[in-house]
């Protein structure tokens, strides 16, 4: 069977990651969470105090990228990679609200753009892939074979990363989260540099209205047509 690279691009928390990481486990392929990437270069940034709210030291940013080192790490136990910022697992760190509230303006900088792609596109170079972020089915891998571009109301994602934070025993409102996710999408797609817009050769798939499992076997359908 011929090796693919599945793109999966879409709004924040339309369950890109549920699905990517379902459909890499049953075809035996890697599983690529590029907006972990982002998160971590965040996290990092936050750490040095070099973005917070109300402010961006884009230039220092720039100079100390090449100290950021990122690699994913397979947990067998939990199913997929974990991510690791400069070997420290950074897995959980990076899933708080406070770095959902600072990703988008750091990702917005060309040169951490520039080299997460580079890293991305070296991961993906052998396909047998499943890559999901915003930017996968156009800047990424515009070759992908199959591109899905995911969507659901603001207030139907909102509800599951409510869900997800206070699970993890994070205190968040449901405001917050959902200003976060309406932000957030403002941001990603309105940035000039890879903004977040859906391939022209993308099929979306609309998941306020379909169960996981509806989600899932619709996609596998349309994997098992180009394999
Ligand atoms: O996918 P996730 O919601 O974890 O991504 C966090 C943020 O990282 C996005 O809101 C976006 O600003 C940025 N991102 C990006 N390009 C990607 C993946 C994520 O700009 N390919």
């Amino acid at each position: 069977m011929k090796k693919i690279t599945i793109a999966i691009d879409g709004f924040s928390s339309t369950g890109k990651s549920t699905l990517a990481k379902q459909l890499a486990n049953v075809l035996g392929y890697v599983y690529v969470d590029t907006g972990a990437m982002y998160r971590a270069v965040t996290f990092y940034a936050m750490q040095n105090n070099w973005v917070s709210e109300n402010h961006l030291d884009k230039e220092v940013i720039i100079s100390n990228l090449n100290h950021v080192n990122l690699k994913f790490q397979y947990n067998a136990d939990l199913g997929f990679a974990e991510m690791y910022l400069n070997d420290t697992n950074v897995e959980q760190a990076i899933r708080t609200l406070e770095v959902s509230q600072n990703v988008s303006k750091v990702a917005e900088i060309s040169e951490v753009r520039a080299k997460l792609v580079q890293q991305q596109q070296e991961m993906g170079k052998e396909k047998g892939v499943v890559m999901d972020g915003r930017d996968i089915g156009t800047v990424v891998f515009p070759n992908a074979e199959l591109k899905i571009f995911m969507t659901a109301s603001a207030e139907t994602r909102a509800e599951r990363r409510f869900k997800e934070l206070t699970e993890k025993g994070q205190r968040v409102t449901f405001e917050e989260v959902l200003e976060n996710v309406q932000q957030r999408d403002y941001i990603d797609t309105h940035r000039d540099d890879s903004p977040l817009v859906q391939a022209e050769d993308a099929i979306v798939v609309d998941n306020s209205t379909l169960s996981k499992e509806e989600q899932f076997n619709l996609v596998l359908q349309l994997v098992n047509d180009k394999i």
